[in-house]
């Protein structure tokens, strides 16, 4: 994104295509920045002026260590916070246990009080690029305590994915892009990401300001607006997306055009309960969320994806999210699950419907 200051976006695409130089994505760039380019023409975003000034006050740190797979989220260290941490970790070290807890600790209770940290404009830059939904991050000795741990998403997909390493990657609905960080620490080779939220992106390049990895990127694209016929990412990922499609199957077919004959889907998203193949049609709201229509059984979906032409469909998680998962942070004020939930009855939504459980189902794409 090129910094001018008025409300519409602009993609830096000297920067694109010296980051896809070397990729599959490379033959498409062409396709893929006309695609970015028509989908956020003529759109104007009131914030967009706040956002890019919060990223633009984002102050240079002695950055000396990444760690994309810290336990404490995506983490941009610093000597002091490293020589902080080990000093830390000294003294918890009369028990695994305890280290393990502050940990926890560590990112629970954070707080947002900019003059106890070492740079205090980057809490101010952070801060104005709020809500953060997806992380943690920590960024020197700040931790970005989102709404989700989506390390514990992460958690429950990538022991049963085949191995990152040398692969292309595409992550649909990438959000802020925290899974592609842990995606490339997985060793993929280039990870593109495409989401239509535009505070996500701007979060994401917040901290590919400090990570500066080329192999990572994001374009403002939904699905439905990427290139067809691909046929290039040796994994593909989406999560979270499918139940904000009207027409899932569509979705399901797109995702196999992205991929190369023989790769690998990753798809998560909220199932309903029943072992046969039906469906929960959504009337109005989900979980207070608007834009769900509807949540198939495990057994449907698989049915979906076989139809779509996927073979050796596997479901490896399904899991009740809990309010430990997803809940209102400091960087993230406003409801969230909790508020979500039957007061009286926390098997239930507001709305009297089972509340969200999530599988994650894994596939091949048939190899011609
Ligand atoms: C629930 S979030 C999931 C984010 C992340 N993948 C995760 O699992 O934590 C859903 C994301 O999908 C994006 N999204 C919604 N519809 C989409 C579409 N048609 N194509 C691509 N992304 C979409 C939203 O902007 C949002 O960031």
């Amino acid at each position: 994104m090129n910094d001018n200051n008025n409300n519409t976006f602009t993609l830096d695409e000297t920067g694109l295509r010296n980051a896809w130089a070397d990729t599959p994505i490379s033959e498409w760039a062409d396709a893929l920045i006309d695609a970015a380019n028509q989908r956020m023409s003529g759109r104007h975003h009131g914030d967009l002026p706040r956002w890019r000034a919060a990223l633009g006050s984002l102050p240079e740190l002695p950055v000396s260590r990444i760690e994309l797979d810290h336990e404490a989220g995506v983490a941009v260290l610093t000597d002091a916070d490293i020589a902080a941490d080990k000093a830390a970790a000294d003294d918890d070290q009369s028990s695994t246990d305890a280290a393990a807890h502050s940990a926890t600790q560590s990112i629970e209770s954070e707080l947002l009080n900019d003059t106890a940290h070492a740079y205090p404009e980057l809490v101010s830059a952070l801060q104005g690029l709020k809500p953060w939904r997806k992380g943690p991050y920590r960024i020197a000795d700040v931790t970005i305590n989102t709404e989700w741990r989506s390390d514990w998403k992460w958690n429950r997909v990538y022991p049963h994915i085949t191995p990152l390493q040398n692969r292309t990657v595409l992550d649909v609905g990438c959000g802020n892009g925290y899974h592609m960080w842990r995606m490339r620490a997985q060793g993929a080779s280039s990870v593109l990401g495409i989401d239509p939220g535009v505070l996500f992106m701007l979060q994401f390049q917040a901290l590919q300001h400090y990570i500066n990895d080329k192999a990572v990127s994001i374009l403002p694209l939904t699905m439905e607006t990427l290139p067809t016929n691909m046929h290039s990412f040796d994994t593909v990922f989406s999560m979270g997306v499918l139940y904000h499609r009207k027409e899932p199957r569509a979705h399901l077919a797109e995702l196999r055009q992205a991929m190369v004959p023989g790769g690998e889907l990753v798809l998560e998203t909220l199932v309903a309960l029943g072992e046969d193949e039906s469906e929960l049609n959504i009337e109005e709201r989900y979980a207070r969320m608007r834009n769900i229509w509807s949540l198939p059984s495990v057994p449907l979906l698989a049915k979906w994806m076989k139809d779509a032409g996927f073979k050796n469909i596997r479901c490896v998680s399904v899991d009740i999210t809990s309010q430990l998962e997803q809940r209102t942070t400091d960087w993230m004020p406003y409801e969230s699950l909790a508020e979500s939930l039957d007061p009286e009855n926390k098997a239930l939504t507001v709305e009297g419907l089972p509340r969200p459980r999530r599988a994650v189902m894994i596939a091949d794409a048939p190899q011609n």
